[in-house]
């Protein structure tokens, strides 16, 4: 098996910032799993982003137990590339998983329970060929299991050593204010708030934004580019190619002539001030002091590559 090359200086093109008030920094951007490392994408083309993405100063893998697909996938796909390129470098990366929403059959398959949340971070584990992940998140709000057991099987799994930090994502506010007291008392602080923000979906800004803030917790931003829509991608028509024409989480019936109106609008001012759409939307996002990093998501080198632009343009 090829080993994997660094090239260096890595850190120097990247931003990165305090998460909330912790000891940890997290780059501007960030590379995320939702999309493009399934089972069915060619592991060479995954392999040339992650380590594109390392050679960019990105040190933050997201993943969850269910990405693909199908479930499980990418976590395997990770793992593989992790034992070919980033073993040498595990301290130089953190890698985030979650558990929450459904990955397997059965009563114990999704939610918030203690059950499915260590047995979750053990598959994953397994998965990804790691001892421990850098963050584990609890990946939505579970209205059936009271909020204290989900936080304790948290706290117990950073004392186990499972996991350095934990998170939660999409916690509605009074849901996430309860969660950030009970881990601030159990000594285990919620490192991070992970949500969706970007200029298209601007809801966090009232509430969550000026909580996660006022907690000393980060946030990072999921879907910063609204997958996609707020690209090139779908302004002169959908490609055949897009996740738009593959997956059931972005729907062809989005792409409004009022959307794509305001789309067009939008590059035309990015243009204006030297940058892409994609550039433009992260970096409207990063300009919320609260923010502490964009997760985006790319389908190849070259999408990722623009993306950092949004960063080394400043
Ligand atoms: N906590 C949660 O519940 C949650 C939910 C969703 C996502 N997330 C996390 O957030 C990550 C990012 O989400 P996302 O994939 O929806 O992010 P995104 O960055 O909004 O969308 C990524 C998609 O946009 C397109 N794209 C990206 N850069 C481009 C560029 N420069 N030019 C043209 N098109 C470009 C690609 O679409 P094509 O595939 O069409 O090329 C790519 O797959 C996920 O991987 C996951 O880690 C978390």
């Amino acid at each position: 098996m090829e080993n994997y090359r660094l090239t260096e200086p890595r850190y120097e093109a990247m931003n990165y910032r305090r998460c909330g008030r912790s000891g940890l920094l997290l780059p501007e951007i960030s590379l995320g799993f939702w999309h493009n490392f399934g089972a069915g994408v060619d592991p060479d083309k995954c392999r040339a982003i992650v380590e594109a993405a390392f050679d960019a100063g990105i040190t933050y893998f997201d993943l969850a137990n269910n990405y693909g697909p199908p479930y499980g996938s990418a976590e395997t796909t990770f793992g593989r590339i992790y034992a070919q390129s980033l073993r040498a470098h595990r301290d130089e990366i953190l890698v985030a998983t979650k558990a929450g929403h459904d990955m397997w059959p059965g009563p114990y398959g999704e939610w918030g329970s203690r059950k499915n949340l260590i047995a979750s971070l053990d598959r994953s584990l397994e998965r990804m060929q790691l001892d421990y992940v850098d963050i584990f998140y609890s990946h939505r709000p579970d209205p059936y299991t009271p909020l204290e057991e989900t936080m304790q099987a948290l706290v117990d799994i950073v004392r186990s050593g499972r996991a350095l930090y934990v998170g939660i994502s999409k916690y509605p506010p009074e849901m996430a204010e309860r969660a950030y007291a009970y881990l601030r008392e159990a000594h285990v602080p919620c490192l991070v708030y992970q949500g969706r923000y970007n200029m298209l979906e601007r809801g966090h800004e009232e509430e969550i934004l000026p909580q996660a803030a006022a907690e000393g917790v980060g946030y990072v931003a999921f879907s910063p580019l609204a997958q996609g829509l707020l690209t090139d991608r779908y302004l002169n028509g959908i490609p055949d190619d897009s996740r738009m024409r593959h997956s059931q989480f972005l729907k062809e019936s989005v792409l409004t002539p009022e959307l794509l109106a305001q789309l067009r609008a939008w590059n035309e001012a990015a243009r204006e001030e030297g940058l892409t759409l994609a550039q433009y939307a992260l970096r409207w996002i990063l300009r919320r002091p609260e923010v502490t990093s964009v997760i985006v998501g790319a389908s190849s080198v070259e999408q990722l590559k623009n993306n950092l632009k949004a960063v080394s343009a400043r």
